[in-house]
């Protein structure tokens, strides 16, 4: 009897030992509880599973380190495939806001908190001193206030996405300590400032996207330092000043889009012979003339110069790019004679209405 009870208070001491160790920490457990009362999902569920004393173990979104047993994910979309919402036959709505206790996650990498709709009030600026956070997703949220100002000390950081939300204030300086940061989305907000002349420093940076914010100054020309970029998007802001030649001479940046900005001063020769695809600088006050510079580099899978102040005929070495799909020079004042080529065959007038003097086929004749 005596030997059968010693087993049994063993087995037990042993499983709840296992238990235990298993486990994520309380103090891990304690912050997502708290991270969970400041948000507020009537519709889907997806925090039902939010129970019992091993965060670790099925806990919706939540995803630990095998080894440490701390929370190292946080991963909750929106919009997804996932069972839950096809049994909800809707898309995630959520409201509340992003709890400080998640700065207690000490070894959270991942934050995915996407297009929820409803998540409002500031991201916590305590964020900054996550060490080992390398992806922030916050995108389609109603989140606003600024952009934790040291958030350079992210230093593993290669994500940071908080586009369609309602963030106010500037770009801060420090972002551009992040030497790991791949992918920078602030598209949407309302951001102001400058964008900072420090940026070239972002050498991992593909992507830079800060389209549809109050944006204003001039493009750094530092910008170009950036050799991995591939697509910039600064469209519909309020940036000043001349396009960079150098912006022309970078190694992959294929998409630029400009567009709805109050650029000025000419269109660089060097962005018609690059390796630019999509080219997007309507609705700006670039003058001056088309360089006659288009050559077999020239594939332009769409090009954009609408709504500027263009003047001159358009070059006759447009003829021989290797491809131009869509082109709009319309509303500027170029004129004379529009250049016959094989890939001209396919545009429309809307191409060209709207200049000073311009004929030929698809316009009228000369
Ligand atoms: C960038 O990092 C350096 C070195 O850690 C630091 O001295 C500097 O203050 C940081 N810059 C900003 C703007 O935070
Ligand atoms: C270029 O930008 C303008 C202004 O933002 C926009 O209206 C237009 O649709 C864009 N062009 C193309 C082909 O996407």
């Amino acid at each position: 009897m005596g030997t059968f009870l010693w087993w049994i208070t063993a087995v037990l001491v042993f499983a709840v030992g296992v238990t235990t160790v298993n486990a994520c920490p309380p103090s891990d457990m304690e912050a997502l509880l708290a991270f969970r009362a400041a948000l507020n999902e009537p519709y889907l569920g997806i925090f039902n599973s939010w129970t019992g004393n091993d965060c670790c173990n099925n806990w919706y979104g939540v995803t630990c380190d095998p080894t440490t047993k701390r929370v190292a994910d946080i991963a909750l979309r929106g919009e997804s495939e996932d069972p839950i919402f096809q049994k909800a036959k809707r898309t995630g709505y959520m409201t509340g806001s992003i709890s400080p206790a998640i700065c207690k996650l000490e070894r959270l990498a991942n934050v995915v908190l996407a297009d929820w709709k409803g998540i409002s009030g500031i991201i916590p600026p305590c964020i900054s001193s996550l060490p080992f956070l390398r992806h922030i997703d916050l995108v389609g949220n109603q989140i606003s206030g600024g952009i934790p100002i040291d958030i350079g000390k992210l230093n593993l950081l290669t994500v940071l996405n908080l586009a369609d939300n309602k963030i106010t204030g500037t770009i801060p300086r420090s972002l551009a300590n992040i030497s790991t940061l791949m992918h920078l989305d602030l598209r949407n907000n309302m951001i102001s400032g400058i964008i900072p002349t420090n940026f070239g420093r972002l050498r991992m940076l593909s992507r830079l996207l800060l389209s549809g914010n109050r944006i204003s100054g001039p493009i750094p020309n530092t910008v170009s330092h950036i050799y991995r970029l591939s697509d910039l998007d600064l469209s519909l802001n309020q940036i000043s000043g001349p396009i960079p030649e150098s912006l022309g001479k970078m190694a992959v940046l294929a998409t630029l889009n400009l567009d709805g900005n109050m650029i000025s001063g000419k269109l660089p020769a060097t962005l018609i012979n690059s390796g630019i695809s999509i080219l997007n600088l309507s609705k700006n006050a670039i003058e001056g003339s088309i360089p006659d510079v288009f050559g077999p580099r020239s594939y332009f899978m769409m090009m954009d110069l609408s709504y500027n102040k263009l003047t001159g005929p358009i070059p006759k070495s447009i003829a021989s790019a290797s491809y131009v799909g869509h082109l709009d020079l319309s509303h500027n004042h170029l004129c004379g004679a529009i250049p016959a080529g094989s890939w001209f065959e396919h545009l429309e007038a809307s191409s060209f209405t709207n200049n000073d003097c311009l004929c030929g086929k698809p316009l009228q004749a000369c």
